[in-house]
Order: C-alpha cells, then sequence, then structure tokens
C-alpha cells in the first residue's frame, strides 16, 4: 500500500508543474528569428504572473530550458562548446541572471538541461585531447585503437544509427559517440575531467539555479575494457542501437555512482531537483533503479509510459499502473507527453478520419496528465493545442543530426514539433517580429485558430481548459499528493480513478468513446459530489451520482 504523501512535506518538483522551453522557437525578442532569453523573459507573466487568480497565466510552477549554452548547435544546444557561457543567440550570462531574478519573482523555478554524457567537438577539451595522444586531457573521451584490421575498436553502435565509433587522424585512433559524431562522450573514468564537471555544476547552483535536467543520463559509464555488447537474438538489423543488448555502454553500475555523486552536490544547496533522462533502451522498470537504493540518485527518472502508449485507455491505465508499482515508496513519479525529439500528443494520436475530436482528445489527454500521481511536465504549445508542423520544406530542416544519418530513406526529423510558438494571429505568430528574416522553423500554418490571445479569450479553449486543470491541483491536495486508485480494472472505453488523502477524495471519469454516453453508477454511487473541472458542466455545480457522460466528457469531481 503506498503511503500518503504528507502534504507538509511534500518539495516543490512534487507539488508544482514544469513546463519545458525550447528556447529557440519560444519567443524572439530581437527579431533575429531566433528565439532568446529576452523573449523568455518577456512572457513570464503569461507562464505565472505569480497572482494565484491570474485570468492570464498558465500557473506553472518551474520552467526547464533545453540547451542554452555556448554551441556550434549541430545537435541545437545538446552539444555544449563552452558550459560557464550562454550560446549568443540567446543572449549573455546577465540576461541568464535576470531570467533567474525575474522567473523567481513570480514564484516560478528554473531547471537547466545539463549535457554531460558527451560535448561538442568544438569544446576546448575535445581539441586538445584529440590533438596528440600526449596532453593533459588525452584520456578525457574514449580513445581506442583501431582494431587489427584497422577498423572500429569494437560493435557499439550510436544511438542516431551506424557505428559510434569515429576515426582521428591526429591520433590514429578513433573516439566513441553515443549519439552524432559532434557529439563525442567524456571518459567518466578519468577523475580529473568529473572534478571540472562537478565545479561547473556548482557554477550554475550557485547562481541560483532551482536543478537541472540531465541529458542521456543511462549512458554516462562504459566499459574500461570496451568489451563487444552481445546482439539480440534474430536481429535482423545490426547497425540499429535497440538489436544490442548495451551490457558495455548503457546503464553500467558505474553510472549509479557518478548519479549519485551529483546527487550528492546537488544536496548540499536547498529545495534543489535532480532530474534525469533514462529512457535511451530502458524499460520502465529498469529505469526504477535511477532512483538509487537509497533514494539517492535522480529525483524524478524520465520515463515514457504516455509517449510510447496507443491512444487507449486500457494502455494508458496499464502504464500508469506499472508506473505506481515500480515507483519506490519514498520516491515520486513524473509524467509527460511530449518532449523536442518525439512527434506532439496530438499528432501522434488523432486518427485522421476521425480528426473531428481533437478538442475532445486534447482535454481527455490533459486531464490524465494532471491528475495522475506524479508530477505533470508540460512541453511549449502543448496547452494550446499545437500540432506538429508537418510541412517543413527540406531545405528549411534545422535537425541537421537526422538530416546526416546515413540512411537511405528520407530522414525522420523532430523538427515538426519544434516550430515557433504560437502567440497571437499576427505575423510569425508573434513569435518574431523581425519582418526582414524567416523564423528559425517555419511557424504552423493554422496559427490563426491556434494561438495563446485567441484561446485565452475562448472559455471553450484547451488552454483555458489547461488553466483549469493546473489551478484544480494548486487547490485540491489530493490531486498534488494524494493515492492513486482505479475503480475499473480492463478499461476499454473510459477511465476512472480517484486521487485520495485522508482528508481529500477526487474522482476522476473520462469517456474515450466517440458516440457513446457512459453512466458512471458502475463504480460509485453516492451524492453531493462538486465539479471541480469538467469540458461540459458547469464549475462547483453540485451532482448527484449516478450520472452519464457524453461522449469525450471529463469530470472530475469533488467528494
Ligand atoms: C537527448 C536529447 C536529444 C539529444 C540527445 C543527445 O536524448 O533529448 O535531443 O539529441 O540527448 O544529446
Ligand atoms: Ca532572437
Amino acid at each position: 500500500m503506498i503511503q500518503d504523501t504528507k502534504s507538509n512535506t511534500a518539495k516543490w518538483w512534487q507539488t508544482g508543474v514544469i513546463y519545458q522551453i525550447y528556447p529557440l522557437t519560444f519567443a524572439d525578442a530581437n527579431g533575429d528569428g531566433i528565439g532568446d532569453l529576452q523573449g523568455i523573459i518577456e512572457k513570464l507573466d503569461y507562464l505565472n504572473d505569480g497572482n494565484p487568480d491570474s485570468e492570464t497565466s498558465l500557473g506553472i510552477d518551474a520552467i526547464w530550458l533545453s540547451p542554452i549554452n555556448q554551441s556550434p548547435m549541430i545537435d541545437n544546444g545538446y552539444d555544449v562548446s563552452d558550459y560557464y557561457d550562454i550560446n549568443d543567440q540567446f543572449g549573455t550570462l546577465e540576461d541568464f541572471e535576470i531570467l533567474l531574478v525575474e522567473a523567481h519573482k513570480r514564484g516560478i523555478k528554473v531547471i537547466l538541461d545539463l549535457v554531460i554524457n558527451h560535448t561538442s567537438n568544438q569544446h576546448s577539451w575535445f581539441l586538445e585531447s584529440s590533438s596528440s595522444k600526449d596532453n593533459s586531457k588525452s584520456d578525457w573521451y574514449h580513445w581506442q585503437d583501431p582494431a587489427p584490421d584497422g577498423g572500429v575498436p569494437n560493435n557499439w553502435l550510436s544511438y542516431f544509427g551506424g557505428t559510434g565509433w569515429t576515426y582521428n587522424e591526429a591520433r590514429k585512433q578513433y573516439y566513441y559517440h553515443s549519439f552524432n559524431n559532434n557529439q563525442p562522450d567524456i571518459n567518466w573514468g578519468n577523475s580529473q575531467v568529473k572534478e571540472e564537471i562537478f565545479q561547473m555544476i556548482r557554477f550554475w547552483l550557485d547562481k541560483g539555479v532551482d536543478g537541472f535536467r540531465l541529458d542521456a543520463s543511462s549512458v554516462y559509464s562504459k566499459d574500461k575494457y570496451y568489451r563487444y555488447n552481445p546482439v539480440k537474438f534474430d536481429a535482423n538489423d545490426q547497425k540499429k542501437y535497440n538489436n544490442q543488448h548495451h551490457l558495455y555502454n548503457k546503464n553500467l553500475p558505474e553510472n549509479h555512482q557518478i548519479i549519485r555523486e551529483i546527487r550528492t552536490i546537488i544536496d548540499e544547496y536547498q529545495e534543489r531537483v535532480l532530474i534525469g533522462e533514462t529512457f535511451i533502451d530502458s524499460t520502465l522498470y529498469e529505469s526504477a533503479i535511477f532512483y538509487g537504493i537509497n533514494n539517492d540518485e535522480l529525483h524524478l527518472p524520465f520515463t515514457f509510459e504516455f509517449p510510447f502508449s496507443p491512444w487507449y485507455p486500457g494502455y494508458l491505465q496499464q502504464e500508469i499502473a506499472k508506473k505506481e508499482l515500480i515507483t519506490p515508496q519514498a520516491a515520486w513519479a513524473s509524467y509527460f507527453l511530449d518532449n523536442h525529439d518525439i512527434p506532439r500528443h496530438l499528432s501522434r494520436w488523432v486518427e485522421c478520419s476521425l480528426c473531428t475530436n481533437q478538442l475532445g482528445i486534447a482535454q481527455a489527454a490533459a486531464a490524465i496528465l494532471l491528475t495522475v500521481r506524479g508530477t505533470p511536465i508540460l512541453y511549449y504549445g502543448q496547452e494550446i493545442g499545437m500540432v506538429d508542423n508537418e510541412d517543413i520544406p527540406r531545405e528549411k530542416i534545422q535537425d541537421k543530426i537526422v538530416i546526416r544519418s546515413e540512411t537511405e530513406e528520407l530522414p525522420e526529423t523532430r523538427d515538426g514539433a519544434r516550430t515557433p510558438m504560437q502567440w497571437n494571429d499576427s505575423f510569425n505568430a508573434g513569435f518574431s517580429f523581425g519582418k526582414n528574416v524567416e523564423p528559425w522553423l517555419p511557424v504552423h500554418q493554422n496559427y490563426t485558430e491556434v494561438n495563446v490571445d485567441r484561446e485565452l479569450k475562448d472559455p471553450d479553449s484547451i488552454l483555458n481548459f489547461y488553466r483549469k486543470l493546473i489551478q484544480a491541483r494548486k487547490q485540491n491536495e489530493a490531486l498534488r499528493i494524494g493515492n492513486w486508485r482505479t475503480l475499473i480494472y480492463y478499461p476499454y472505453e473510459h477511465l476512472a480513478y480517484v486521487r485520495e488523502t485522508k482528508a481529500e477524495r477526487v474522482l476522476i471519469v473520462i469517456n474515450f468513446s466517440y458516440e457513446k454516453d457512459l453512466t458512471i453508477d458502475e463504480y460509485i454511487s453516492q451524492d453531493n459530489w462538486q465539479v471541480l473541472v469538467s469540458n461540459v458542466r458547469e464549475a462547483n455545480k453540485i451532482i448527484n451520482l449516478p450520472t452519464t457522460l457524453q461522449p469525450f466528457e471529463v469530470s472530475i469531481l469533488r467528494k
């Protein structure tokens, strides 16, 4: 039995809502077509203006910024060339300090993306390390001699496809990269580079950042003998990352030692959070170990249950149930629908033959995300129902990583989910005022309909639905910290569950049917439920159960 989380001991990262910003396309303040820190500062009031009754704020509690450090931007910031500086396109360190102050004024915490599995090949560490075999940083990356036939040292692959080894002429050796060849993996077995990184982490904590999202935090450690990974039985494509058992280059016991050391640093400061991306070819079960045996590694491991689930109530519930089962007692889960690496959920889940109920799907998905037990993470634009821009012409694609892949097929790009935030129906959707520059990626053509301004004015918009859900979380302890308990075991066309603490009980019922009504007396039939959030009923109204839910009705009721 999962214990009641005590309201007074719950942390901000357990009770709050986190919002991921992709800085390149959130807001462009200087009109060069590229998002920047000043742009984010100008939009803070939209995210949370500090007024609990605000009519124009979303009400989130923390922002996570995709990388803002100096970078040649081959992987759009996930390739850092200077950890101590801000990318020129985004602004200066001073701008960042202002962003911190302004965010904190409004009660918004700031979480940075920390890319420390690898650096850019333009980082001074790598420039030196790759220059010769005997320099002060020669062992800061994973260098190996060629195999006797001159080929790659072993069968380790890159997550982006093909071998993970790239040859370097100066050293006559190969270096390993879990991702693209411009992203050489750091050798965490070297204590000097480790200390450098720890010092850098302290630098940002001292500046006042509230935590980190550790990029690719399951692949830090590598086997020191560089042994071959076993290939999965029957794997037909031996160059595909997921067709190997990553015994020797992923999730090694040493990986957890590294995360634990980072956590120790975090814990020297007050109220900071450590989040990590753990999914790289990991099951949810494997990810559980990232909490640490004594709850001393990640606070929140990011796992991909909703992104990898179909739009099917039974499967969604199974993912929630699994997460409930594997989350240790003293630990805390987190959930998200979208991020910068995957298609947006409305593009994944709305089948076009049934496109008519996109709003219904958006509302149901929002309701689930904000009422399950765990910290919800929103991805910019999700709250207004943005969908992928599937019409980006090839020559405008910015995801160079995927463009560079050697496959014959048309490359898959992650750009569809990274297009400019749609603020209003003016030029460039209000993302950038620069008339003579094109925005970094083309704005989705639906921006005249799907935008913040318009949706704030429409009481039935998805944006206002998100606002109500976030408000309801703030006002109801059961939704923030209560236990989760399903009322139906094999759901087919609906979900029905409760969140409850000793003092409060909230019932969530979602009808997924496109055409059928749903009677909810089967589960619960007591009088006098107060409507907290509904896309059909009036808020605060007292209703009696049993009652009937219309197709795609979402009802969140309090006893
Ligand atoms: C993570 C990031 C992704 C990036 C990769 C390499 O998976 O989310 O965007 O390409 O790491 O840093
Ligand atoms: Ca700009």
